[in-house]
């Protein structure tokens, strides 16, 4: 055994026991599409995709919108309602799938736009488990010392990448950012997460193209695609599982939440998570897919944004919260309503 070298003790940062959402916002495709404008190249019908999904209208931005301004809205709305000084704010994390640009990150440019500049700041790519993913990684950075408060944004422009003569998914799929702001708090506000992920199913929801395909002629433009049979599946009998480890690990029963917000990707998806887990009916469930159609990591924070805006009741209430998508990737945690 050799001595250790002498050298000086480092300091390494610790943060508050606890974190909690200060606020949320929101941002919206401009136009509702509603789907007869849809059914046409994929032989569906208006009553198909009701019936099969959920969806009436889904929201799609203007062309000259991008994934970069309705981040930029949800995050400024989430920043003022939370009345912090933006620049305390010492990291943004934005989820998304839909940046035509692979760099630089949306996060960086959302980070400037909204006063926080020079924040830590990175893209995450989890796709609709996204949301999840960032309040996981902002509740472990605060508490860790690394920031102060952090924005988590989910922001998604899924018009870019349909295709409209596609039959499994993008009919379902809206354009949408939803951001929270995530701090110190006296109580404990997060609980922990539950996540994960199964690339052995990496084929079952993504691209159906590379780019370097589309820049040698030999694919058209990449566009989204699912085997929504095999995703659905899925989605109930594992996510549930996921769902009910959520709670246990917060500590928490069904019959304790105040709201459950899974990712909107299906309402026959929603009805049966909420049968499985045995919600009493005192439980408001974020149903946002009805009007804004999947918009994969801005739909939790996007239904919670509604649910508060017509139940403000909920404040201070639990709610939990599960997203899962393509990779094939999953995140769910309880946290407590602002
Ligand atoms: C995509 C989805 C809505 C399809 O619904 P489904 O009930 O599974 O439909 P199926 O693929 O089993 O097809 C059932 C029938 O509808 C037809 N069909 C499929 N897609 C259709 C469409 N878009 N319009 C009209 N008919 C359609 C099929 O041809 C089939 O017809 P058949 O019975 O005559 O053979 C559903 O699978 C889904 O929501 N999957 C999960 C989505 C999800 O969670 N994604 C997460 C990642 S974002």
């Amino acid at each position: 055994m050799t001595d250790a070298p002498t050298r000086p003790a480092l300091v390494q940062s610790t943060g508050p026991a606890h974190t909690r959402i200060y606020a949320y916002g929101a941002a919206r495709g401009e136009n509702a599409v509603p789907n007869d404008d849809l059914v046409g190249p994929i032989d569906s019908s208006d009553e198909w995709i009701r019936q099969r999904t959920g969806i009436v209208t889904r929201v799609r931005a203007d062309a000259a919108t991008t994934a970069i301004d309705l981040a930029s809205d949800a995050a400024a709305e989430a920043v003022a309602t939370a009345g912090i000084d933006p620049a305390l704010i010492d990291a943004v994390i934005v989820a998304t799938i839909s940046n035509p640009k692979q760099t630089p990150s949306v996060s960086a440019i959302v980070a400037d736009r909204i006063g926080a500049n020079p924040a830590a700041a990175y893209d995450l790519n989890a796709a609709c488990a996204g949301f999840a993913y960032g309040v996981a990684q902002a509740d472990a950075l605060i508490r860790a010392g690394s920031a102060h408060y952090a924005v988590v944004v989910g922001a998604e422009k899924l018009s870019d990448i349909v295709d409209p003569t596609d039959r499994s998914i993008s009919f379902l799929l809206g354009d949408g950012a939803g951001a929270a702001v995530v701090g110190p708090s006296d109580f404990p506000g997060i609980g922990p997460t539950v996540w994960g992920s199964d690339g052995s199913k990496a084929e079952a929801v993504g691209m159906n193209h590379t780019l370097v395909e589309f820049r040698d002629g030999q694919s058209p433009w990449p566009t989204l695609r699912q085997e929504g049979p095999t995703v659905f599946r899925w989605a109930v009998w594992e996510m549930v599982k996921v769902a009910r480890q959520a709670l246990e690990v917060a500590g928490v029963q069904a019959s304790d939440l105040a709201a459950f917000v899974p990712h909107q990707a299906n309402m026959r998806i929603i009805d049966e998570f909420a049968k499985q887990l045995k919600l009493p009916e005192t439980v408001v469930i974020g149903r946002d897919i009805e009007t804004t159609g999947n918009t994969s990591a801005a739909s939790i924070p996007l239904a919670t944004h509604r649910l508060l805006v017509e139940h403000p009741e909920l404040s201070g209430g639990l709610a939990l919260q599960i997203g899962f998508g393509a990779g094939l990737v999953f995140g769910a945690q309880v946290v407590v309503l602002p």
